[in-house]
């Protein structure tokens, strides 16, 4: 994710513009918008464009959410066949929700900058940073459970049924939780910044993901989810596609 400040002023440029690339190109000639310049494809090679902070923390749900996924098709297993349930892949979901959604997006990115901006903003907006606060921590606690009942590398018929619950009732809250930590609270958030303020902050947050993951911590866990997938059986998104709803 890493992007150099002159190409960034280039495309932020070209962006405010509203035509690609014309002033890195120094040609009349325009280009259809969406359609890489020459130099602009060049410059570009493996480097991925910039991700902004607020998109940075919604693709991080991305990921949370694709894992609370993992636990939602769980359920009926559980219920039905627990000895069935691959434990292991369920402790490495829990094991990948506490590094990359607990111990980094939640504590690192929302309770240290997010939160105690928004907590100025009005009393609705407070309320809002203490009730996140406590899903945290209930969910923390739910990880320990799911790593504790998960580690014999098989799920006892005692606990089925309790983690079932415990999964129904968590993906319920977190659903909750990230919607509207998408739609209210970033969006709050980020009126209290310019634009380069918010591309400072988008930097800060990478060196955070750096130091604490040693390189790209999103991409790591985006990989690590799919592979969670695949072992599941969920990789192939047209297995989730409805039938046909019934003629009214
Ligand atoms: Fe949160
Ligand atoms: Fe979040």
């Amino acid at each position: 994710m890493s992007f150099d400040s002159s190409r960034r002023d280039i495309l932020r440029n070209s962006i405010a513009f509203g035509v690609a690339g014309l002033s890195v190109a120094g040609t009349m000639s325009l280009p259809l918008l969406g359609e890489p310049l020459p130099q602009q494809a060049k410059e570009s090679g493996d480097k991925e464009p910039e991700v902004t902070a607020t998109e940075d923390l919604m693709r991080e749900h991305g990921v949370i959410r694709r894992a609370l996924l993992v636990y939602y098709e769980v359920i009926p297993k559980l219920r039905q066949n627990p000895a069935s349930v691959d434990a292991a892949a369920l402790q490495q979901t829990a094991k990948l929700f506490r590094t990359f959604g607990e111990d980094y997006h939640e504590r690192m990115l929302e309770e240290q900058h997010i939160f105690p901006m928004i907590r100025k903003q009005g009393a609705g907006l407070a309320l809002y940073a203490d009730i996140l606060t406590q899903q945290h921590q209930r969910g923390r606690e739910i990880t320990d459970y799911v790593l504790a009942v998960t580690n014999g590398g098989k799920i006892s018929s005692l606990h089925a049924e309790p983690l079932a619950r415990v999964f129904e009732t968590f993906v319920l809250m977190y659903q909750n939780h990230a919607a509207r930590e998408d739609t209210i609270v970033f969006p709050a958030w980020k009126k209290n910044f310019t634009d380069k303020q918010l591309d400072e902050i988008g930097d800060q947050f990478e060196d955070i993901e750096h130091k604490m993951f040693g390189k790209d911590g999103f991409e790591d866990a985006e990989k690590e989810i799919s592979l969670i997938e695949g072992r599941l059986g969920f990789a192939d998104l047209a297995q989730f596609t409805p039938p046909a709803p019934p003629k009214p």
